[in-house]
This record gives C-alpha cells, structure tokens and sequence, in this order.
C-alpha cells in the first residue's frame, strides 16, 4: 500500500459527469492503479455532483465521514462507489451488536500453543491504509464506540489495549517496540460509516435494533444526509440497471408512483416509503414477469411487455404495512390509470370461496 503511482485526472470523468464538479475544474492526482481491496466499479451507479464535491473535500481534509438516509438511498453503495472510482482500498464491515474492541482494535489468540497478537479490523487498516466502512453504525454497542474514540480523533498514534507490558523493559525499549504496541496511523487511512438514523436520541421506529450513540462520537463525524434521488437521476440509475426492454414512459411512471409514496410518508400519511431498492426489483420482475406482445407481422420481433401489476406486488406491495398497502392501492390507480391487479393468494379468501360454495359455483375439480 505505500507509494502508489498516481496519475492526473478530471473528477468529472471519474465519476461519470459531463460537466466539472464545482472546486474541482482543474485535474488532481489519483491512484493510477486499482490495488487489493478496491471495489470494482459499477457503472450503473448514478452520483449526485453536489454530494461527491463535498464528500471530497471531506476526505481531503482527513474526516470522519457519516452518511445517514432512509433505506435504500444508495448510502453503502456510493462510499463504495466513491473509493472504486479513486481506486481507494476499502473494507467493509457491516455493525451489529455483537461487534466488540477485540473484533475492531484486535486482541489475543492461541496458535501452536503459543499466544499471539492479532490485529482487529480497524487496527488492520490503520497500519495498512486501507479505508473502513462500518455499515450500520447505530448497531454497534454506545461503549464499544466510545472505546475507538482514538481512532475517531484522529490520533497519529494509537495504543493497543491488550498488549501487557513487560515490566523489565524500559520506555525506550517499549517505544522501539512500535508496531505491536501500537500503531502509527497510516496517513491514507479514513473512516467511513453509514446508518439510517445516525445514532441520535429520536429515532425512527421503523429503524428498530439499532442504538443510541453517545453524542462525544456522534461529534466526531461530518455527517452527509443522503436523501431520494432526482427523479431525473433515479431514472438515470432505473435505465442503466434494468436496460433498454423497460420503456421510459412506463419507468417514469414507476418513479412517479415512488415519488407519491415518499411524499404522502412526508406529510404523515403513509408509514413509510419507496426506496430505489425497492424500485429497482419492481422493475426488474416486471421485466421477469412479462410477456412477449401478439405477433402482429409474421416473423417480426416481438417486444416485451412488462407486468407491473404482479412485479410490484412481489417487489414492493406485500412487504408494506397494511394501511400503506390500502394507499398504495389508491396511488397506483392514479398513476397508471387501472386498479392494482393482485394475484390469487389475495383473492382466495375464505369469504370467496364460501360464496362460491353457497352459490354452488365451487369449482371441486380445480385440482384434476
Ligand atoms: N444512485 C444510485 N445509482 C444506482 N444504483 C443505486 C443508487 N443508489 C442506490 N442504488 C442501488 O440501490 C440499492 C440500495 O443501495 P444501498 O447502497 O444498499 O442503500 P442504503 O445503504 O442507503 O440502504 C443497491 O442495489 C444500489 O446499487
Ligand atoms: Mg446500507
């Protein structure tokens, strides 16, 4: 990881836009390479201008950096995204709350009968320079964090808490010792998080399992709000994933669909939104689901037509709370002009049959 060539470069071109990047007009130096660990890129992934120009100058100036959104809203991918393009290593650590000092900052361990030290994963990266990412911040345990409030600091040095000391060595025999005792950060390490409720006090019930972080961390982040994409640029990202098959006119109206989702949610009516995940699979099994038009000229190719009805019911629908489910159904008529066709499983209540056994329509022969 030391002394990577670098090679001068447009920030614009990197990150797929047409125009320079406001500060960034002139070219900077970046990795040449891609070394271990650096994502792959994804060229399907859409980036907000604004937000890369700040997330840079961010990491220029060596910060902490937090992004906190709804679900969905691409906070994971764009930090991956973001190292990919610069050929930055990354690793990519997913909290929880059994994620404690000696996972992150290293500990002891058994091998060939002896004890031996090994590094955590952030110890790891901080003597390699490699980024980290911890994925679901808010999962982790308040102390734990606290515990790594060094690293959060940014501290040049870092000491290691579970190395003993040797009381026959002297001082400066034990700052020789540099390397196990502690660690001198390497200058291309940063850290990077990502979490929907960023930790604080009032929090979100639907974000359950996640926990309050104590405000002496919470300060030691600059903190990006990733928010919904521009409809412009969510259909941008729909057209680059799901391909040409999906006409614009049908994915607009998905994206409308979304939007009117995201907007009744702000204003309290609905529980909750439509992220672009969830867009993304709708329009995906619409695509899996659909079906070949009517041969109208003999031998002539056929398009596809999508089924938006039964794609969205798997991909967004039965997942929702019932009273959204009851709005979405509304919504729906609006945008695409019809009723939400649902599939057998919600006609096949016990109510209909009963009718249909009373007006002896029954079909008993259904299974031959
Ligand atoms: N701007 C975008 N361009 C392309 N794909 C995106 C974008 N934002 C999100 N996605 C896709 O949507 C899905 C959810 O993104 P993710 O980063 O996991 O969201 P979050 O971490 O905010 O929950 C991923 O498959 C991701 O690739
Ligand atoms: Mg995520």
């Amino acid at each position: 990881m030391q002394n990577r060539a670098k090679k001068q470069a447009y920030l614009h071109e990197l990150f797929g836009f047409n125009t320079p990047v406001k500060g960034f007009e002139d070219p900077i130096p970046v990795f040449a390479e891609k070394t271990a660990f650096v994502p792959d890129v994804n060229p399907d992934f859409v980036f907000d201008k604004d937000m890369v120009g700040r997330v840079l100058r961010s990491y220029g100036a060596r910060e902490n950096i937090m992004l906190t959104g709804e679900k969905g809203t691409g906070k994971t991918t764009f930090v991956q995204q973001f190292c990919a393009r610069l050929n930055i290593p990354l690793m990519t650590i997913c909290g929880g709350p059994g994620l404690d000092e000696s996972y992150l900052m290293g500990g002891k361990t058994i091998e060939a009968s002896s004890v031996k030290s090994v590094d955590g994963l952030i110890s790891y990266c901080l003597r390699w320079g490699i980024n980290i990412l911890i994925d679901e911040i808010a999962a982790i345990k308040p102390s734990v964090l606290v515990s790594i409030n060094d690293v959060l600091n940014g501290d040049q040095t870092i000491t290691l808490k579970h190395h003993g000391l040797d009381p026959s060595k002297s001082p400066v025999d034990l700052v020789d010792q540099e390397g196990s005792l502690s660690i001198t950060r390497h200058k291309a390490f940063r850290l990077f998080a990502c979490d929907n409720t960023g930790g604080k006090v009032n929090k979100d019930p639907r974000y359950a399992g996640v926990m309050v972080q104590n405000t002496a961390v919470r300060s030691r982040f600059t903190c990006f709000r990733m928010g919904f994409m521009h409809p412009a640029l969510e259909l941008k990202a729909l057209t680059n994933i799901v391909g040409e098959k999906l006409p614009v006119s049908l994915a607009k109206q998905m994206i409308e669909l979304a939007m009117r989702v995201r907007a009744a949610f702000e204003i309290g009516e609905m529980y909750d939104t439509l992220s672009f995940r969830e867009l993304k699979r709708w329009a995906s099994k619409s695509l899996v689901y659909g079906s070949l038009e009517d041969e109208i000229i003999p031998g002539a190719e056929r398009k596809l037509i999508p089924d938006v009805h039964n794609g969205f019911v798997d991909a967004v629908y039965t997942g929702m709370e019932e009273s959204d489910q009851d709005m979405v159904r509304q919504l729906f008529e609006l945008v695409f002009n019809t009723t939400l066709s649902l599939p057998n499983e919600y006609k096949n209540t016990s109510t209909e049959f009963l009718k249909l056994l009373d007006s002896e329509e029954l079909n008993w022969d259904f299974a031959a």
